[in-house]
């Protein structure tokens, strides 16, 4: 049996036990993260390849989680493509992408002129993992990126992405394919440095309707799967996923992050037997639970998958005020299920 135990699952084939990782494992709520923080912006932090490797190993030096991932943002290929940005702390925008002249101003680029931090950030995280840990890519999905790319910044309702889908859905076509293209190679490239299984965040899914979704977001989820799966792995996660599960059956993904919106087994029922799925206890049971109901609601979780193809983790990321023997709790409980 391979010793990498999640790229082992990610791929298909059985594991002796559950892998598990976290979304946003490295962040706020860890004091190494936030002392480093003080002394580094966000965006310094991943820009230097020594600090985002650094950051991106902290959560392995607490847990003994199965994967590392990729300390950067979603935010962080749209640089590249000659976006001025900052975080404050989500992603802001020096200017908002609205026009056909704004849109013919992003270039497709090659991730190794702008963006080739992050892929010696990959670099160096691959000669310092040990054996048994696998080391993950990800990038936003083209519609999620949009959505900020449209904003300008974080935003609750994404009134303005609605607005272009509804009044110039042309011209959004026209951004999410320019998007499909630079992400499609801003992640073959994070394989070509060294990252094992890739996950793409399709976060704001949340906002759509089933007939914009199969507008908006699948078919471009679709084209970055494709021009992925030949080369590593590949996990979707989006929120809200309860509504187009029929639909994403067809997207042909290794893995499907599943989010609160549904459960792990009606997931499994209408995705199939073949299909990987990960999740999802709700990050609000880790920050705010006891140690008890933490590990009832883990154990419910690995019950529910038991013998099936399963990666433990969330539905969403770690919440900043999670403490952090909350995490340790769940790691031991999903790492002794079973012996
Ligand atoms: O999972 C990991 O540990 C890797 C790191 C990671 C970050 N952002 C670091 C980050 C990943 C995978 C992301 C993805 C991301 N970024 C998504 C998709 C996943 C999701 O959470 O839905 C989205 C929608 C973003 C956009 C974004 N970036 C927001 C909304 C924010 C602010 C929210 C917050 O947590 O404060 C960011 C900034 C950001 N990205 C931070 C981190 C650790 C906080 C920066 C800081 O103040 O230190």
């Amino acid at each position: 049996m391979s010793q990498k135990l999640l790229l082992t699952v990610a791929q298909g084939q059985k594991g002796d036990r559950t892998p598990v990782w976290l979304m946003r494992q490295a962040g706020r709520y860890l004091k190494e993260y936030r002392d480093l923080r003080e002394k580094h912006t966000f965006l310094e932090t991943c820009q230097t390849p020594e600090l985002a490797a650094e950051v991106s190993l902290q959560p392995m030096r607490r847990f003994d989680i199965d994967g590392v991932i990729l300390f950067s943002d979603i935010m962080i290929p749209t640089l590249g493509m000659g976006v001025e940005l900052d975080f404050a702390p989500g992603p802001v925008l020096k200017t908002p992408i609205r026009s056909v002249s704004d849109i013919k101003n992003l270039r497709v680029c090659d991730p190794h002129e702008k963006t080739s931090f992050v892929l010696k950030t990959l670099q160096i995280l691959k000669s310092n993992l040990p054996d048994t840990k696998t080391l993950i890519g990800f990038c936003g999905a083209p519609f999620t990126t949009a959505c900020y790319l449209v904003e300008g910044k974080h935003s609750t309702d994404f009134s303005q992405v609605k607005k272009m889908m509804k009044d110039e859905p042309v011209l959004f076509h026209l951004l999410l394919d320019k998007l499909s293209q630079t992400l499609s190679l801003y992640l073959k490239a994070q394989v070509e440095a060294g990252a094992e299984v890739v996950q793409i965040f399709d976060t704001w899914t949340e906002i759509l309707t089933p007939k914009e979704y199969l507008e908006f977001a699948f078919p471009y989820e679709k084209k970055l799967i494709e021009s992925l799966r030949p080369l590593a792995p590949v996990i979707l996660f989006m929120k809200k996923s309860g509504d187009f599960l029929t639909q994403a059956k067809e997207l042909d993904v290794n893995v499907f992050s599943v989010d609160y919106s549904v459960s792990l087994s009606h997931a499994r029922e209408v995705l199939g037997d073949n299909i990987v799925l990960q999740g999802n206890l709700d990050p609000k049971i880790l920050q705010s639970g006891t140690k008890e109901e933490i590990k009832r609601e883990t154990l419910k979780i690995l019950n529910s998958m038991s013998g099936q193809k399963h990666i433990f983790n969330l539905a969403h990321g770690v919440l900043p005020e999670t403490p952090v023997e909350n995490v340790s709790t769940l790691i031991e409980v999903v790492r002794n299920y079973g012996k």
